[in-house]
């Protein structure tokens, strides 16, 4: 499904109406952005999902020597993103249509995702991506992913869905809101964080917590220099 109906917008209007649909967007992103630390002069970035390049920006502003080669499937994402990231000026930037389910990941030194791993739907598919991701990686190579990962007791499940439907309320009516909600609720999967956590270790990463707050939050899954 493409990002616009998907979301019920146009993608030129996703940079300007994304930060109304998630709280703490911007900061997310720039938590992520920090969060790669990087050692090597030159590290290759690959961004999966990486819509209309607004973390991948952020990530070229980081690290300055960095190359970077988004994924996605959506070409009006991509157009977007080629359009942004081309302002940048920076040699070494690769968009490519392609999806992140599929074929090998390219080599890379870090993995990024924003927002774009709540697409899979089991716990099959993503421990098998986070096996891929694994093997793309270079020795203490680092993925990066933020997303909404709910807490999992039901109680406090609740009360953060709830807090996001208060954001979305800032923004849209209340029953804009509901509905919103609850048509991502039946297109996506967010897994606990607890269950993130636990699925990144069953293949083997070392899983930092960079950033929660409410249902979301930013992971750094290293990958140990000797497993
Ligand atoms: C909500 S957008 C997030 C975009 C961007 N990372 C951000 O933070 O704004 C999710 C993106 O993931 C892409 N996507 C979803 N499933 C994908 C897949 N299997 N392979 C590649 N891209 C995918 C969508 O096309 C979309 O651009």
């Amino acid at each position: 499904m493409s990002v616009a109906s998907h979301l019920r917008i146009r993608v030129t209007e996703y940079d300007r109406k994304i930060h109304t649909f998630i709280p703490y967007y911007r900061e997310m992103l720039s938590v992520a952005a920090g969060a790669l630390q990087p050692r090597l002069t030159s590290p290759l970035i690959v961004d999966l999902g990486t819509g209309t390049g607004a973390l991948a920006k952020l990530y070229l502003e980081a690290v300055p020597a960095g190359r970077l080669i988004g994924l996605d499937t959506d070409s009006e994402m991509l157009a977007v993103a080629a359009q942004r990231l081309r302002a940048t000026q920076r040699p070494g930037v690769e968009l490519k249509k392609k999806s992140f389910t599929r074929g090998a990941l390219p080599r890379a030194n870090y993995i990024t995702a924003a927002f774009s791993l709540h697409h899979i739907k089991t716990r099959g598919l993503k421990v098998r991506l986070y096996q891929r991701c694994m093997e793309a990686l270079h020795a203490d190579g680092a993925m990066v992913s933020v997303d909404c990962m709910p807490p999992s007791h039901p109680d406090l499940h609740a009360s953060t869905m709830q807090a996001w439907i208060r954001h979305l309320e800032g923004h849209y009516s209340s029953r804009d809101a509901n509905d919103h909600l609850s048509a991502w609720a039946k297109e996506d999967r967010y897994f606990p964080l607890d269950q993130e956590v636990e699925m990144l270790r069953s293949v083997g990463f070392k899983v930092e917590i960079v950033w929660r707050r409410e249902s979301f939050a930013v992971l750094r899954a290293t990958k140990p220099r000797h497993p």
